[in-house]
C-alpha cells in the first residue's frame, strides 16, 4: 500500500511514520489540505490519509477517482466533509469511529471549568502582576442543571463528570439508550433548564443549527453553552447577538461553523478576517480552543492503530469494520 498522506501536522509524522514503516506500507506527508485542486497529489498512492479540514465534495472524489485512488482512510470519527453520495461504488471510506470520547468529555468540562471561573482571565492577569479578582466571580456548579445533547459515546462520559460535580443532569436525544439512568426531555425543555448546555451529537442536515435564534432567545439567562462536536451545530450569528444580549453568560467553543480557514494554523502574524470569529474573541466571556478536544496522547495513539488497521483491512481484502457508505448502515 501506498499512502498519501494530508494536511500534516508534526505530531501526525511523529504518530504515523514509525506505525507505517512496521506494517510495510509507504506513506508520503503532504502539508496541503486535501481537496479538488490538490486531490491529483495523489496519483500513484492507493489510499489517501485525511482529516476534519479536508473538503471531500464531489470535485475532490472525482480527481481521486481519476488519480486510481480506492481508499479514503479518515483519521476522525466526524465525516460530515464526505460527500458519501459522491464516493458511492467510486471509492471507500473509513474512518475511526471512537478514538478517546474521555479525551473530548474531559475538554468540554475543561472549557466548562475554565469559563465558570475565569481561569483564561486570572492567568492573563496574573502574569501581569494584576493581582485583582474583581469581574472574576463564578457561580458553584453543584446543584446546577447539566443539559447534555447527544447521549453517545462522549455524550454519556460528559454526564459522569458532570455527577461528579454534583450537577443534575438532563439530556436530549432521537435515540435514547433504552433503560438507562439518565432523564431525557425535548430539547426545547433541555435548553430551558439548563444552566450549563454541552453539545455531543453530529453535524447533519437535521442538526445544522440546531442551537439557532429561537432556541437562545429561550434559554435560562446565563447559559453557559459548550460545544465540542461540530461548529455548524451553532448559528453562530444567532449566538453573538445572545452574547451581546447577555443572554448567554459564556461559550466555550472547541468548534467553529467555519473553521476551516483558521483552525490548526499558526495565524498569529495576521489579522482574522472572518468578522464572525474576530466578533466571538472579542468577548471575555468566549473561550475558543481550535478543534482540540479529541488532543490527548491515548486518543493519538488509538486513531494512529485504527487507521492503519483499516488500510490493513482494506489491502488484505478483509471486511471493512469501518466503512461508512451512502448505503450502508453506517452513515
Ligand atoms: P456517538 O455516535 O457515540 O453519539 C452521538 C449521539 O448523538 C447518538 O446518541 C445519537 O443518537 C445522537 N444524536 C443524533 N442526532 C441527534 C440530534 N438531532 N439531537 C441530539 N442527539 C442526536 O458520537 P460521539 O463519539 O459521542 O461523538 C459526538 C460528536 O463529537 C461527533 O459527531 C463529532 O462531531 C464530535 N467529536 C469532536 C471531537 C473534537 O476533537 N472536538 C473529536 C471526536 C468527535
Amino acid at each position: 500500500m501506498k499512502i498519501a498522506f494530508f494536511d500534516t501536522k508534526p505530531y501526525d509524522v511523529a504518530a504515523f511514520a514509525p506505525l507505517a514503516e512496521r506494517f510495510g506500507y509507504g506513506i508520503k506527508f503532504f502539508d496541503n489540505r486535501l481537496n479538488a485542486d490538490t486531490a491529483p497529489m495523489a496519483a500513484g498512492y492507493d489510499a489517501v490519509c485525511a482529516f476534519v479540514g479536508d473538503t471531500l465534495d464531489e470535485p475532490a472524489l472525482k480527481r481521486l477517482e481519476e488519480a486510481q485512488v480506492k481508499l479514503i482512510a479518515l483519521r476522525s470519527a466526524g465525516y460530515n466533509n464526505v460527500d458519501l453520495k459522491a464516493a458511492w461504488g467510486r471509492i471507500k471510506v473509513v474512518r475511526v469511529p471512537a478514538y478517546s470520547p474521555a479525551a473530548v468529555a474531559e475538554h468540554a468540562a475543561a472549557l466548562l471549568l475554565c469559563l465558570n471561573r475565569k481561569i483564561h482571565r486570572a492567568y492573563i492577569r496574573t502574569r501581569d502582576n494584576n493581582f485583582s479578582i474583581n469581574g472574576l466571580m463564578g457561580f458553584d456548579l453543584r446543584g446546577k442543571t447539566a443539559g447534555v445533547v447527544g447521549t453517545g459515546r462522549i455524550g454519556q462520559l460528559f454526564i459522569e463528570i458532570c455527577r461528579g460535580f454534583g450537577m443534575e443532569v438532563l439530556a436530549y436525544d432521537p435515540h435514547p439508550i433504552p433503560g438507562a439512568d439518565i432523564r431525557y426531555v425535548s430539547l426545547d425543555e433541555l435548553c430551558a433548564q439548563a444552566d450549563v448546555l454541552s453539545l455531543h451529537c453530529p453535524l447533519t442536515p437535521d442538526t445544522h443549527h440546531l442551537i439557532g435564534r429561537e432556541r437562545l432567545a429561550r434559554v435560562k439567562p446565563g447559559l453557559i453553552l459548550l460545544n465540542t462536536s461540530r461548529g455548524g451545530l451553532i448559528d453562530t450569528d444567532a449566538l453573538i447577538e445572545a452574547l451581546k444580549e447577555d443572554r448567554v453568560g459564556g461559550a466555550g467553543l472547541d468548534v467553529y461553523e467555519e473553521e476551516e480557514a483558521y483552525f490548526f494554523e499558526d495565524h498569529s502574524d495576521r489579522f482574522v478576517a472572518d468578522d464572525d470569529l474576530a466578533r466571538l474573541l472579542s468577548f471575555p466571556n468566549v473561550l475558543i480552543t481550535s478543534h482540540q478536544g479529541f488532543f490527548t496522547r491515548e486518543a493519538m495513539r488509538a486513531i494512529t492503530d485504527t487507521t492503519m488497521e483499516n488500510i490493513r483491512a482494506f489491502a488484505q481484502g478483509e471486511p471493512l469494520q469501518n466503512e461508512i457508505c451512502w448505503q450502508c448502515a453506517n452513515g
